[in-house]
């Protein structure tokens, strides 16, 4: 009997992470392949404790039903978180997600019918291209520089594209590093105003800045209520709690409430209340400061080896925050093939071609530099370098 799938399911692409993610199980892999926080930095002593109170303390409301718009004390915490980043809000602005992923399933729900155009920039976020994919929908793709995407370019794909949004990563982008400057998101906010386009500002990454200065999101910049914002705690607290936010205007949250409804009723009343008691309670500020810190020398410790050992006609992002950096290899490089080299050598990294809407982009890597230890990066780097070494020997033997 042929199982008869849904149209969209045979459109979706298997991530190339997922597939990696498989193999980092092995000890003596290196991987700087995943987007996985420093396991040793959870606050796993603080977790317990909150768990401990939240269960000790009333335990049945955090073993109920709850409103789909969130636990109120928590929303009223990402109020103030938010309104700390600039963004002018109150705790019933806020809805209470799973994750910071799926305000994008959502946001394809509520926005997206078959044949409509989503703009994102080039590359994006994997996991986005396939949240929205799933709604059958086209891609069209934004250039970007080290200083985020370009928004002289938007006008002309707003026109000819007509998108439904533009899906934006405006800190430490995923998977380049990069920041858009506090001057684009100015001009990206004022041609998306005047072309009415909603735009999904996503920011797992902002609290994690380890140099340079703080800049407010695009959502700090919205009087016409298009921008909605989200965030989430996976990357400042634990990704295994499940737990984010949006910010948006009264009728875009209606419309989410209602898809959020039809997707999971509402986010674990039990995971809330621990974030809940977790930002209330403790010394969550200092512990984003740690992580910071450790990112930060994470970072510095990769860009040295990478400058150490890496040949001629490799470049690389030089982030001030998040997790990621983007490498550029020589022209013609295909780094699928050298994924493949480089799992020989027990060390993984992604990739370019998941990230671009069209698959193109064969000569880009993100390296993840906030998982593995110093050590590990300096002998990973290290194996990476070995591997590039060799196939830029082998294409000068094939160029002569
Ligand atoms: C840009 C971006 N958006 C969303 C997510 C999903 O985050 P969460 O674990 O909060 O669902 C990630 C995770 O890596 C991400 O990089």
């Amino acid at each position: 009997m042929k199982t008869r799938f849904a149209r969209r399911i045979g459109t979706l692409r298997p991530s190339t992470i997922r597939e990696i993610l498989k193999v980092t199980e092995q000890a003596d892999i290196i991987s700087f392949a995943g987007g996985l926080p420093a396991p040793e930095l959870f606050p796993v002593a603080e977790i317990l404790a909150a768990t401990e109170r939240v269960l000790g303390e009333g335990g049945a409301g955090a073993l109920q039903y709850g409103p789909s718009e969130g636990f109120q004390p928590l929303r009223e915490c990402f109020a103030e978180e938010s309104r700390q980043r600039g963004i002018a809000c109150v705790a019933d602005d806020i809805l209470i997600m799973t994750g910071s992923q799926q305000p994008l399933d959502l946001a394809g729900k509520i926005f997206l019918d078959a044949g409509d155009c989503v703009l994102t920039e080039n590359p994006t976020y994997m996991a986005a291209i396939q949240a929205f994919q799933s709604y059958e929908v086209r891609f069209a793709a934004a250039p970007t520089d080290e200083d985020g995407l370009i928004p002289e370019a938007l006008p002309e794909l707003i026109e000819r594209e007509q998108p439904k949004f533009l899906y934006t990563i405006p800190n430490f982008q995923n998977p380049t590093g990069v920041t858009l400057t506090a001057e684009r998101r100015c001009r990206l906010y004022e041609i998306a105003a005047r072309y009415g386009l909603m735009v999904v500002e996503d920011d797992p990454y902002g609290a994690l800045r380890y140099a340079g200065k703080y800049i407010p999101p695009i959502k700090s910049l919205d009087t016409e209520g298009i921008v909605i914002y989200h965030s989430t705690v996976s990357k400042t607290i634990a990704p295994g709690l499940r737990i984010g936010w949006v910010v948006a205007s009264e009728e875009i949250r209606r419309k989410l409430t209602i898809a959020k409804q039809a997707a999971d009723l509402h986010s674990s009343s039990l995971d809330q209340r621990i974030v809940h008691r977790y930002l209330t309670e403790f010394d969550s500020q200092g512990h984003i400061e740690q992580i910071r810190r450790a990112y930060g020398e994470r970072f510095a410790i990769m860009d040295a080896a990478l400058r150490e050992t890496m040949p001629e006609g490799y470049t690389w992002t030089h982030p001030e925050g998040g997790m990621f950096l983007w490498v550029t290899c020589p022209e013609g490089t295909d780094t699928n093939v050298l994924m493949r080299q480089a799992l020989e050598r027990k060390v993984l990294f992604v990739p370019g071609q998941d990230f671009f809407p069209d698959a193109s982009g064969r000569r880009f890597m993100r390296l993840n530099f906030s998982n593995a230890s110093p050590e590990k990066i300096r002998d990973g780097v290290g194996r990476l370098a070995e591997v590039c070494l060799a196939a830029s020997a082998a294409s000068a033997v094939i160029a002569s």
